[in-house]
């Protein structure tokens, strides 16, 4: 007879060398009222749960376990949930990504340092999905991921409202003096009502499509709702595949390719998704020990329309998404036009191309087609210029189609702060054709590169009617967030990159369509500013903070830092008794 196979969590459970090692972590175990047979060498499942009151997006990921575990029990396995950081967009001060990496390392070594023997991953609120990418990328076993789904379909007056983009919308009407203080709660109220995460195509739905492009969960991941019976189905199914996954060993590394990241930035362009998507899969691909630049995103985004009719870019949210056909329906149509590449493994051992071949769509004005698409050049612009020769990004079909070219004057902030104290003052030099320039907000800068990049127009040009500028930064913004927004600008000011050498009143030029971000200032002018330029740094006095901007890479190298980079393996040396 063949010898049964022995995983990795035998190591600790059924170990022939070290009897006192099994029988202090099978002993414990049995605590919790595990019966014998469960360590009977079978594949051990952890479930990495980012659940949280504090990320209320994750807030029903127990239940969400609970479905995972009756297909690992079901498929012959042993499930175990464990808590990670749980990094909450809508709570974490300064900035939720200041902690992505953080909770990444948490992720990474409750991994390596367990019996486990294949992981599920819950993802939702923005971070929690590269964070758990990047320590399972680092540790490599079999590893699926199932998100929470989306919010269902926020009401107020009669007429959807859309997490973030609501906000924006009426944060600009409130200061306009259009609605009151009253209306402004009352649409707080009829938000966010039902459990899930955001439901516009914000950085957290473009993450869970990320996730299903890049063949890391079972197709619809991205759109189901949170509370659909579906979500429960698919999370069943999920942890059912774990156990099968284990058994092929079937590692992450086989899944995720530098295909798949080709592949994850069509889709990118064609839901019209967040920035945010370019600095965490750069990330995820730095831990996989692929090389995933911004020409990257240049070669695979371009002529790659926006298909999908979803706030911010669009009308409808992720419910209607849903409905529509979801990622799935989007795929066919980018493997029709060939732009995909359809032998992309899946965790489910289909190619991409075998999972969504058959997919439908079901409402055409919110999934388009490329005859008629929402924005025809869609996706990620790579800017790239004196200001900024590590390059930027702006996403297109946020942005003013009018201010796709444009020169104008440069109204500067050296820091969040120094833009809030300024930037409402009847004085301020400041008119629509003016481009607003924040420094000091990026990765090392913040720290943590916030979401401060969408920055708020000056109530005066409110007032007039105005609703779009460009402005310029280091920082990110939230995947929500809408308008002619030029990000992630590398270097970053904090490292005396080239924004900083902006002052007030020089001459900016823009061209998105030619790729073109460009100071009017000459170089050695530009080179003399910088030397004398101080940046505004941030006061840390010890801790995670100060190894975060020790060791914080710039955002075109997807801000992970420096000694994560690269895949580390699953095997631990030393026992623990
Ligand atoms: Fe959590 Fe948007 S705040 S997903």
């Amino acid at each position: 007879m063949a010898e049964k196979k022995r995983y990795r969590s035998a190591e600790w459970y059924n170990s022939k060398t070290h009897k006192r090692d099994t029988f202090v972590h099978r002993g414990w175990m049995r605590n919790q009222g595990h019966p014998s047979h469960l360590f009977d060498g079978r594949p051990v499942i952890g479930i990495c749960n980012t659940w949280s009151e504090l990320t209320p997006c994750n807030g029903h990921f127990r239940e969400i376990a609970e479905s995972v575990k009756k297909g690992v029990y079901e498929a012959g396995g042993f499930p175990l949930e464990f808590p990670v950081f749980s990094a909450s967009e809508s709570n974490l001060r300064p900035t939720a990504m200041l902690f992505r990496n953080l909770a990444s390392m948490d992720v990474e070594e409750a991994i390596r340092g367990n019996p486990m023997d294949g992981v599920v991953l819950l993802m939702g609120c923005d971070k929690t999905t590269p964070s758990l990418l990047m320590g399972a990328a680092s540790v490599d076993i079999p590893t699926i991921g199932i998100s929470g789904g989306p919010m269902l379909n926020g009401y107020h007056k009669g007429e959807i409202i859309g997490s973030g983009t609501g906000v924006w919308q009426l944060d600009a009407d409130l200061s306009a003096g259009k609605i009151t203080e009253e209306d402004f709660v009352a649409a707080e109220i009829s938000m966010s009502r039902s459990k899930g995460n955001c439901m516009t195509m914000g950085t957290a739905s473009t993450m869970g499509s990320m996730v299903e492009a890049l063949g890391m969960s079972l197709p619809h991941n991205a759109a189901i709702p949170a509370v659909d019976a579906r979500r429960y189905s698919l999370a069943h199914m999920t942890g059912k595949r774990i156990v099968e996954m284990v058994k092929e060993n079937f590692i992450m590394s086989k899944v995720v390719t530098k295909e798949s990241f080709e592949n994850a930035i069509k889709v990118n362009g064609a839901i019209g998704g967040s920035t945010n998507a370019v600095i965490h899969l750069a990330a995820v691909a730095g831990r996989l020990e692929i090389d995933l630049t911004l020409d990257d995103w240049e070669r695979c985004g371009k002529d790659i329309p926006t298909l999908v009719n979803l706030q911010p870019s669009g009308k409808y949210l992720m419910e209607d998404f849903y409905y529509a056909g979801g990622v799935p329906a989007v795929i066919k149509q980018l493997l029709e036009k060939k732009l995909m590449n359809k032998d992309a493994l899946t965790v489910n051992g289909k190619t991409i191309e075998q999972n969504n071949t058959s997919a439908e769509c079901w409402n055409n004005d919110v999934i388009k087609d490329f005859e008629s698409p929402l924005v025809k050049d869609g996706g990620i612009k790579i800017l790239r210029g004196n200001i900024a020769p590590d390059g930027a990004i702006l996403k297109p079909s946020a942005a003013s189609p009018e201010l796709m070219k444009h020169k104008g004057k440069a109204v500067v902030f050296e820091s969040v702060e120094e833009f809030q104290e300024k930037i409402d003052d009847p004085n301020l030099d400041v008119d629509e054709t003016c481009i607003l320039v924040l420094k000091n907000c990026g990765p090392k800068g913040y720290p943590g590169m916030a979401e401060v990049g969408n920055m708020r127009l000056p109530q005066k040009l409110l007032k007039k009617g105005i609703r779009d500028m460009i402005r310029i930064s280091d920082a990110r913004m939230s995947g929500t967030a809408y308008g002619t927004v030029i990000l992630h600008t590398s270097p970053e000011a904090a490292v005396k990159g080239p924004l900083a050498a902006v002052l007030n009143g020089d001459l900016i030029e823009v061209d998105v369509v030619n790729g073109k971000l460009n100071l009017d200032v000459s170089q050695d002018i530009i080179d003399d500013r910088l030397e004398n330029y101080k940046p505004i740094l941030p006061d840390i006095k010890g801790g995670y903070q100060k190894m975060y901007v020790d060791h914080v890479m710039q955002a075109d190298k997807g801000a992970d830092l420096d000694f994560l980079v690269g895949k580390r393996g699953s095997e631990v040396k030393r026992h623990s008794h």
